[in-house]
């Protein structure tokens, strides 16, 4: 009988490719869990969201907490009165609550159940790039010190928290769900002719990615940027989506005509997973700021380019191709020689990256606190 819960939070782009493969993951467990899914409604354009439900065939939210934008405080604030009065407002408590990733929706889910003492299960737990002013490095951090079990990704993952003092107990190594989208989507997104429609040909163009507010949200950091790109465009085509955060200041600094009146560089809105998974896959090389795009290209063996001073995910540099430039673009622009000219490091697998990080999780989760409920429920029945 289905007599226990478990809610899955989501709420922003980097999260629904991390969702998607544990709900399917825990079909099989159907008759014993019900999986509620929760979308905190943080993204909400529909080339933010949306687009993600079709491509990866989530079923739509069961709950839809509708918080929409705004500063940090405010945003994180309204995440957890409204989940909060979501759980406490359900007729059957979830057995445990799952979060995933960095975004504020993870935060402040996690403390609104932990607050009511609902056990908080987080998914890509100790990752750090000891960089304080990131705010989704002090969303790690805080997720991580109130989760009770913490699902690692990628190996530097178990050493932070070893040396923050969590007990092993509480931690397991999981490997990463967002290769299990990739590697589920990769046959659809192949077979698509993205890079024909953005006027590029296969392997002649570079992808470029920009959102994180150290790049974006000054001029003193965009203008450099602008300038790269610029000269970057005059040997390699770029395609360029923009996310939102990022056309509104180019547009406030009164950048966005300049870039857009590059012949090389093309600007677009934000892709859907497919079709940005089809850019990366036959890209030359990435630019990006990106957390998920530094392991998705180590995956598909593209090189990589992280204009961040810094990354949570260390295994994509030590194994993988990518390499964290920071703000110096002169380093960037000598790699992109190499690369060019075929000398650029190859890039290895990384252990527990192999498309069934979903199905270790989903069977973690139901022996670590579905049977516990069960038993519980039978030996309250038994009482009666
Ligand atoms: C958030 C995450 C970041 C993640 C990124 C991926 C946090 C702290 N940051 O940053 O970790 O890498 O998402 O996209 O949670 N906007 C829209 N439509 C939307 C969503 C946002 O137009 O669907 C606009 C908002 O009006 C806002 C801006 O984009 O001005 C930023 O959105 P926000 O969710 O605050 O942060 P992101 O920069 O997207």
């Amino acid at each position: 009988m289905c007599n226990s819960k478990i809610t899955f939070v989501a709420g922003a782009r980097p999260n629904f490719m991390k969702i998607a493969p544990i709900l399917r993951a825990m079909r099989p467990y159907s008759r014993v869990v019900k999986a509620e899914m929760v979308h905190t409604g943080q993204h909400y354009s529909p080339e933010m969201s949306d687009v993600f439900f079709e491509q990866l065939e989530m079923p739509a939210p069961d709950v839809f907490l509708g918080v929409g934008s705004g500063t940090h405080g405010w945003q994180t604030a309204r995440l957890l009165e409204s989940f909060e009065a979501h759980l406490l407002g359900s007729a059957q408590p979830p057995v445990c609550v799952v979060v995933v990733g960095d975004v504020n929706s993870t935060l402040a889910c996690a403390l609104a159940a932990a607050k009511i003492c609902i056990p908080v299960v987080h998914v890509e737990a100790g990752l750090r790039s000891f960089d304080r002013t990131m705010p989704e490095e002090l969303n790690r951090i805080a997720t991580d010190a109130i989760s009770d079990l913490l699902l690692v990704s990628e190996p530097s993952g178990k050493d932070n928290l070893i040396r923050e003092g969590v007990s092993p107990h509480r931690m397991e190594y999981s490997g990463n769900v967002m290769i299990d989208t990739l590697v589920s989507q990769l046959p659809m997104a192949t077979a698509l002719d993205t890079p024909a429609m953005l006027g590029v040909a296969d392997r002649a163009y570079a992808l470029v990615t920009l959102h994180r507010p150290s790049n974006v949200d000054k001029l003193d950091s965009l203008l450099p940027l602008v300038a790269f790109l610029t000269k970057v465009a005059r040997n390699v085509p770029l395609v360029f989506p923009v996310h939102p955060r990022t056309k509104l200041k180019l547009e406030m600094f009164g950048l966005w005509d300049t870039l857009r009146s590059e012949d090389n560089i093309k600007l677009c809105d934000p892709l859907g997973y497919r079709e940005n998974l089809r850019m990366m896959s036959s890209a030359c090389f990435v630019l990006s700021d990106s957390g998920g795009i530094q392991e998705e290209t180590t995956f598909l063996g593209i090189p990589c380019l992280t204009l961040r001073p810094n990354t949570e995910r260390p295994s994509t540099v030590v194994l993988g191709t990518n390499t964290v430039v920071g703000n110096d673009l002169g380093y960037a622009q000598r790699l992109i020689a190499e690369i060019c000219c075929g000398t650029y490091k190859a890039g290895a697998a990384v252990p527990g990256w192999d498309g069934h990080a979903a199905e270790r999780i989903a069977n973690l989760i139901i022996n670590r606190f579905v049977e516990t409920a069960q038993n519980e429920f039978a030996a309250a029945e038994a009482a009666l």
